[in-house]
C-alpha cells in the first residue's frame, strides 16, 4: 500500500505543536517508510468501510524548492439572487433554505456576462496583492467544470491578462475539489519543474447547469472566481505543509451533470449506410444530485483527509489558525469541525452570501477573510475540498 501522499519537505514554524515527531526527519529528507505513517485512511463516500488507499505524491520528496501562497483575488456577478426571489419560482421558501443550507443569498451570471472575465478580475487582484507582474506568471491553472469553450478557458485568462511570454495556460476539472487540485499541482510545478509563478484560479458558473425547477438543487449554488499566486521559495519558507487527495467514480451516481445527445437535430441527416453515423450533437444535462448522500459523503470523508493532511504536516487540528472548507452548506461545515474539534470562531464561512461557487468557493472566502484581516500573515490553514466525480482532499497551507 502506497501512503507517501503529501509528504513534502515542511518547514513546520516552531510554534507549531508536531503530532508526530520521530517522524519529522524521514519527511523531510527521504521517502517515508511504511512504519513512518502511523495510521492508514479508511474512507468510502459509498461503501462504510471500504478501504480507500491514500492518493500518491507524485513530486520529488528531495526537494530544494518550497511553495508559499503569496496573492489572493476574487470577483462575484453583479447579480444577486436572494432565497426569497427563488421563492418565487419553485416551492420553496428563505426559512427552509437557511435552516438547511445556511444560504441567504447567492450571486448569478446574466447571458450578457462571462465567467473567463470573472476569473480574469480575480486573477488580475491576485496579482496586483502579490505585487507579480502578468509577465512573470508562468502557468495559468484554471479549475472550473463549466468552462466557456470546450478546449478550455486558461488561455483566454492568460491573453485577458496581457502575459506576453505565452505561459502555459490550461484548465483542470474536479467540481468543487478543483481549486485543492490545482494548489497541489502548482506545487508540483514548482517544486519539480522549475516553476516560479503560478496563478490558481478557481471559478464556476453552475446556474448554468442547474434545472431552476428542482428545489433540491437550484437553491445551492452561485457563480464565483477565485484566484491565488502560488510563488517559488525557498524550502525553508515553504508554505505547502502536506496534503491529501482521493476520488471515487463509484459515488457519481449521487451527483453528475452527463452529457446528453439532443433529441432533435435537423442540422444533421443521415448518409444512409452507416447506423448511427453521423453522431448527434450533445450537450450536458443539469445537475443530478441525492443531496442527503452527498451530505452523508461530505461529513464522512472530509474530516478523514484533514486529518491524513495534518498527519503528514505534523500538527494537530488543536494548531491550525483556521478551518477553511468547500463551501457546501453551514450543516457540512459544522458537522466537520466538530469532528475535528475546531471551535466555530475558527471555521471560515461565507455561504451565507454566496451559496455554493464550486471550484471558487475556497479562495472565495480565502480572499474575503484575508481582505477582511481575519486571515493574517503566517496563519496556517486546513483546507478541504469535496464534490462530483466524487472528489474530494484537503490541504495545511500557511498564508504568506
Ligand atoms: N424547499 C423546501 N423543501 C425542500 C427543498 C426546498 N428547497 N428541497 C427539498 N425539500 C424537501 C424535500 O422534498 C423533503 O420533503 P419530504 O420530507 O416531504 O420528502 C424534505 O425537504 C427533506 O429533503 P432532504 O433532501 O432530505 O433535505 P436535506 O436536509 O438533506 O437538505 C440539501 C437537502 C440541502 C440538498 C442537503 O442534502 C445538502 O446540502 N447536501 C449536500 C449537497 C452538497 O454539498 N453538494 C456539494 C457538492 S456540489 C458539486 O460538487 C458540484
Amino acid at each position: 500500500m502506497a501512503n507517501a501522499s503529501g509528504h513534502f519537505s515542511p518547514s513546520i514554524p516552531s510554534l507549531r505543536k508536531r503530532n508526530n515527531p520521530p517522524c519529522i526527519g524521514i519527511y523531510r529528507y527521504g521517502f517515508p517508510s511504511a512504519e513512518g505513517i502511523s495510521k492508514r485512511v479508511f474512507c468510502s463516500s459509498t461503501i462504510q468501510g471500504a478501504e480507500v488507499s491514500p492518493s500518491q505524491s507524485r513530486v520529488p520528496r528531495l526537494i530544494s524548492k518550497g511553495c508559499k501562497l503569496v496573492g489572493c483575488g476574487s470577483a462575484v456577478p453583479n447579480l444577486k439572487v436572494s432565497n426569497d426571489d427563488l421563492a418565487k419560482i419553485v416551492d420553496t421558501s428563505d426559512e427552509w433554505i437557511s435552516v438547511r443550507t445556511g444560504i441567504h443569498n447567492r450571486y448569478v451570471l446574466t447571458s450578457n456576462d462571462s465567467l473567463t472575465a470573472l476569473a480574469a478580475e480575480a486573477a488580475q487582484k491576485a496579482l496586483q496583492m502579490a505585487e507579480v507582474d502578468p509577465d512573470d506568471v508562468d502557468l495559468v491553472l484554471l479549475c472550473t467544470s463549466t468552462p466557456e469553450d470546450l478546449f478550455g478557458s486558461a488561455t483566454q485568462i492568460q491573453k485577458a491578462l496581457g502575459c506576453k511570454n505565452n505561459p502555459l495556460a490550461y484548465d483542470i476539472t474536479a467540481a468543487c475539489s478543483g481549486f485543492l487540485l490545482g494548489l497541489v499541482s502548482a506545487a508540483c510545478y514548482i517544486r519539480g519543474g522549475g516553476f516560479s509563478n503560478v496563478l490558481v484560479i478557481g471559478a464556476d458558473a453552475l446556474s448554468r447547469y442547474v434545472d431552476w425547477t428542482d428545489r433540491g438543487t437550484c437553491i445551492l449554488f452561485g457563480d464565483a472566481a477565485g484566484a491565488v499566486l502560488v510563488q517559488a521559495c525557498n524550502s525553508e519558507e515553504d508554505g505547502l505543509f502536506g496534503f491529501d487527495m482521493h476520488s471515487d467514480g463509484d459515488g457519481l451516481r449521487n451527483l453528475n451533470a452527463p452529457i446528453v445527445e439532443n433529441e432533435v437535430d435537423r442540422t444533421l441527416g443521415s448518409n444512409g449506410s452507416v447506423l448511427g453515423f453521423p453522431p448527434r450533437r450533445s450537450s450536458y444535462s443539469c445537475i443530478q444530485m441525492k443531496g442527503n448522500e452527498v451530505f452523508r459523503f461530505a461529513v464522512r470523508c472530509v474530516p478523514q483527509s484533514v486529518e491524513s493532511s495534518l498527519q503528514k504536516a505534523g500538527l494537530t487540528a488543536s494548531s491550525i489558525d483556521w478551518l477553511l472548507l468547500h463551501q457546501a452548506n453551514q450543516r457540512i461545515l459544522d458537522a466537520v469541525a466538530t469532528r475535528l474539534e475546531v471551535p466555530p470562531e475558527r471555521v471560515i464561512s461565507n455561504l451565507a452570501n454566496y451559496g455554493n461557487t464550486s471550484a471558487a468557493s475556497i479562495p472565495l472566502a480565502l480572499d474575503e477573510a484575508v481582505r477582511g484581516g481575519k486571515v493574517k500573515s503566517g496563519d496556517t490553514i486546513a483546507a478541504a475540498g469535496f464534490g462530483a466525480g466524487l472528489t474530494w482532499g484537503s490541504a495545511i497551507v500557511r498564508w504568506r
